[in-house]
């Protein structure tokens, strides 16, 4: 039940102050464990953690580099074991080994440095089993698995062996290898993961103006900065826009992923459409079907909504195995008086017709954000956390910023919009729940980010809001087992920090944010996922360390604290030294 506080909020914790360390700042009573960090070994048969030695087939067998998402699926009815799932999103060459450079790292690796990134990124499947109250890592177990930007992939759904995903190395249009910029994801309702393709523009390196589909890669924000950013196209032709002109529309997908299965095919689900996926958040409509929520994290970019033809059967992942390539993919259009329209993307309807270069289903998926252009969708501030809150049933999302902004409308409502806001939707409320599947839903703005201290910002937060609690760049967001929202910020912020902070959403306290947990300096607090009913919170930490110099942080070698070491992104768990609940 979701609390309600008279006066206060009903989050018991002490908040922290806001502070740059090199270790991590938690309230009093409150401990972090580090569960597992990147380079610690999966299998029994991989040497210790050594950057000066990584091989890509010792990087492919240790947990990856620079974790955001993270989820904890159940094993079997055993509340001791469990199976962790994480992205690692991308590499820092430069944290990762002495000697590079921040921005000519891409030139300075050797070749086997730069395939021991590719080995370093993608997504990690690691069985936890819980002893003595702590969560551990199981080496070798067989649910152990690494996912890397050259696993072998399936394309599915109506874009799969479209001509535009063909290429010299799968004429069928079909076949791909890696998943990239695995930013944040999402659990189905049949225990499988969903890991979200957030853009591939830096990653890609060679002349994408003479590229037959340039308007194509356009819209995708291919431009002159940062390609190739870290030297792939070296081990990697394919990289290149010149030798492999479609191999961009093979990214920018959501995946599936099997965790129960490791020797299962990873699956991309072109029906969800191509755009930076941030998340994919699943819920079940009243009728059994399921409702992925998915945001485009780019300014003026969209909020979609997948919702699936067939509902979801009993038997979990074999028995829904292809249910995410049938279904209809929406753009949310807000109105000011307070609707949000759902417009479907459909080939044949409306403006997606031949006329305007859409002849396929195929083709609207690819193209997803020129089709979502046509239709009149709501160009949004950065769209990040997108999910529903499982207590109540109403949807938040994180909008993170957009400077860029001139107009302000209704769900935007700021212009310069530096420090982001947050939406709350609520679906029509039936007798079996919220109908996450209706055309309309009603939303309203929960706060707009920024310091309630300085009248420029324009902040509305609840009034009672600390010097400590208020934040901006809203990023990651997750809920408490009472339906209380958690949001971590978008890496150090002009508050000096990046943090991850906790509000009611009902009573006195909605809107009245208090900060829980500073990461250490340099890195962003990811993805805040309740286990054990609430009594633990894990944490992704990512990037440890990054942009001291310019953020002016004393460089951490967190987690480690060895000077031979450098600093390693980790999942860790936070706990109540006294044993209650996260929060209270
Ligand atoms: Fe990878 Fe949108 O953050
Ligand atoms: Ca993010
Ligand atoms: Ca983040
Ligand atoms: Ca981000």
């Amino acid at each position: 039940k979701t609390p309600v506080a008279r006066e206060g909020s009903t989050l018991a914790f002490r908040e922290i102050s806001l502070m740059k360390t090199p270790g991590e700042v938690l309230p009093e009573g409150y401990r972090s464990r580090v569960i597992i960090r990147w380079g610690d070994a999966l299998f029994e048969d991989v040497p210790d953690f050594d950057p000066a030695t990584l091989t890509p087939d010792i990087a492919a067998r240790q947990f990856g580099v620079n974790n955001d998402f993270l989820a904890f699926l159940p094993l079997g009815d055993d509340p001791s074991r469990g199976l962790l799932y994480a992205n690692h999103e991308y590499p820092n060459p430069h944290l990762m080994w002495t000697g590079l450079s921040e921005h000519s790292a891409a030139r300075e690796m050797t070749d086997n440095q730069v395939a021991v990134t590719m080995a370093s990124v993608g997504g990690s499947v690691v069985e936890l089993r819980k002893a003595d109250g702590a969560w551990q890592p199981v080496r070798d177990s067989q649910y152990n698995r690494r996912i890397t930007a050259t696993t072998p992939m399936r394309i599915s759904g109506p874009a799969a062996g479209h001509p535009r995903l063909q290429t010299q190395a799968d004429p069928t249009g079909t076949r791909v290898l890696g998943t990239l910029s695995n930013c944040n994801g999402g659990v189905t309702p049949w225990g499988t993961i969903l890991t979200c393709e957030e853009g591939a523009g830096e990653i890609f390196g060679g002349d994408w103006q003479s590229a037959p589909d340039h308007a194509l890669l356009k819209r995708y924000y291919y431009d002159d900065t940062d390609n190739d950013r870290w030297g792939w196209t070296r081990v990697a032709p394919r990289f290149s826009l010149e030798n492999e002109p479609n191999e961009p529309n093979r990214y920018e997908w959501v995946v599936e992923i099997d965790p129960a299965d490791p020797t299962s095919t990873p699956v991309k689900r072109t029906a969800l459409g191509r755009f930076a996926h941030e998340g994919a958040s699943t819920i079940l409509a009243p009728d059994g079907r399921v409702v992925v929520y998915l945001g485009d994290d780019w300014e003026f970019e969209y909020c979609y909504r997948f919702v699936s033809t067939h509902p979801v059967r009993p038997g979990g992942a074999a028995a829904n195995r292809d249910l995410l390539d049938e279904g209809v993919l929406f753009v949310a259009q807000f109105e000011a008086n307070g609707q949000l329209k759902w417009i479907p993307l459909v080939f044949g309807q409306g403006p997606l017709i031949p006329e305007n270069g859409f002849h396929s289903q195929g083709d609207v998926l690819i193209n997803t954000r020129g089709a979502a252009d046509l239709v009149g969708a709501t160009p949004m501030d950065s769209p990040e956390g997108f999910a529903p809150n499982p207590v109540t049933g109403t949807v938040i999302i994180a909008l993170t910023s957009n400077d860029d902004r001139s107009d302000p409308d209704p769900a935007n409502p700021r212009a310069n919009n530096r420090y982001g806001h947050l939406l709350e939707l609520r679906p029509p409320q039936t007798v079996n729940g919220r109908d996450h599947a209706a055309d309309t839903f009603a939303w309203e703005v929960l706060a707009l980010c920024g310091d309630p201290a300085t009248p420029d910002h324009a902040t509305r937060f609840h009034p009672a809001t600390s010097s400590n609690g208020w934040f901006t760049d809203p990023d990651n967001i997750g809920f408490d087992p009472t339906g209380r929202l958690w949001i971590c910020t978008d890496g150090v912020q002009p508050s000096g920090h990046d943090g991850l902070y906790a509000m009611d959403l009902e009573g006195y306290g909605r809107a009245l944010p208090k900060l829980f947990y500073a990461p250490p300096a340099g890195a962003e607090c990811c993805s805040p996922t309740f286990i054990d009913n609430g009594a633990t919170l894990l944490l992704g930490i990512q990037h440890p360390g990054e942009g001291a110099a310019s953020l002016d942080l004393t460089p951490t070698r967190w987690p480690d604290f060895d000077p031979t070491r450098p600093p390693r992104p980790s999942i860790v768990a936070i706990r109540q030294v006294a044993g209650r609940s996260v929060g209270d």
